[in-house]
């Protein structure tokens, strides 16, 4: 008799283990919920404006598949309120989580309290936010607008001193213009301000001047009419160009060579992200530096949102890494660049 218990026992204590040491290992490789159920990820992009945002869409569409989870892609087209609109849609749905890139900074505490209400927790992917209570989102993953701006002036600084330039207009200052990204959004007004803080506590401070700074919204387009309007008032003033992003800059170096300047040599240019497109730039000579700004955010968000959903601990703010690539390295660079 008593033996028979005790097979039973042993029976029952394995069945229990079996069950808990199982389920939690197939729901983080199978992309299920807790429930055993495929997990279900509400995604707001905010469109297509550069060649970086097109990577980082397929990086995130890439990694949903590959972990299993069911993506429900919405594209806002540059609006707010369409990211708004997708957010509350996703709460209708009822999904797991959901994941967005805000465009602007400000505007989203009272979507994101909807959420925490409809107890769906909210990964903030990309660009920061600001908001009145911190605990409407449950992680935040990407990457330092502000040391980005920093690393822009540290590499023009010494660019300057180690080439020798002088300005252009024969005076004693560096003239600089800027092309900034969308108004309002947390990359746009960090990368500025960490640009200008680094260059008033520069020792170098007093050669450089900031002639103009306009935004060119993130696009080739933009950028191209923006640098066109510059150059129409300061052709011959201009020594150095910062573009928030890559595809600004390769907009820009059009207008600089339709003014009959050349690109990466009259016009020191620096932007950031990495593109294939900058390299392929700074391998011809017309850029001189471009501060990575890594879009491959995929596989650490669902990784994130399956942690966040196992009611595991995750941190609050996670930020990839990024690198300085100048023209000097961009050919032996470009074969290993991913996008
Ligand atoms: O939020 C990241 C920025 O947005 C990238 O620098 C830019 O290319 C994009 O459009």
């Amino acid at each position: 008799m008593k033996k028979i218990l005790a097979l039973v026992l042993t029976v029952m204590m394995m069945t229990v283990a079996a069950g808990c040491g199982g389920g939690a290992t197939k729901s983080s490789g199978s992309g299920s919920g807790s429930g055993g159920k495929q997990i279900t990820m509400g995604f707001s992009q905010i469109g297509a404006e550069s060649e970086w945002r097109t990577a980082n869409t397929e990086s995130i569409k890439k990694a949903a598949e590959a972990a299993g989870i069911n993506l429900q892609f919405s594209d806002a087209q540059q609006k707010q309120e369409n990211q708004i609109k997708a957010i509350r849609s996703f709460i209708a749905q009822g999904v797991d989580i959901i994941a967005f890139v805000p465009i602007v900074e400000t505007g989203w505490d009272t979507v994101l309290k909807e959420a925490k209400d409809a107890k769906i927790p909210v990964i903030v992917v990309d660009r920061d936010v600001k908001l009145s209570d911190d605990s409407l989102y449950a992680a935040k993953l990407g990457t330092d607008s502000l040391s980005e701006g920093k690393k822009v002036f540290d590499w023009i600084d010494s660019y300057m001193t180690k080439e020798n330039k002088k300005p252009r207009d024969g005076g004693s200052q560096f003239n600089i213009v800027i092309l900034e990204g969308t108004v309002g959004s947390s990359v746009a007004i960090r990368r500025q301000e960490g640009f200008k803080t680094e260059m008033e506590a520069s020792q170098n401070a007093s050669k450089y001047n900031i002639l103009a700074s306009q935004t060119g919204e993130f696009t080739r387009q933009k950028g191209q009419e923006v640098m066109e309007s510059f150059l129409k008032s300061n052709r011959d003033k201009i020594d150095i160009l910062f573009a928030h992003n890559d595809d600004m800059a390769l907009g820009a170096i059009q207008a600089i060579e339709a003014a009959g300047l050349r690109p990466g040599k009259d016009i020191t240019i620096v932007s950031v992200d990495g593109v294939k497109g900058i390299f392929q730039a700074m391998i011809e000579g017309k850029a001189n530096c471009t501060i990575e700004c890594n879009p491959l955010q995929g596989d650490l968000l669902m990784e994130t949102a399956k942690k966040v959903l196992a009611g595991e601990k995750v941190e609050k703010l996670v930020y990839v890494d990024e690198g300085i690539f100048p023209a000097d390295v961009a050919e032996k660079t470009l074969p290993e660049r991913k996008y």
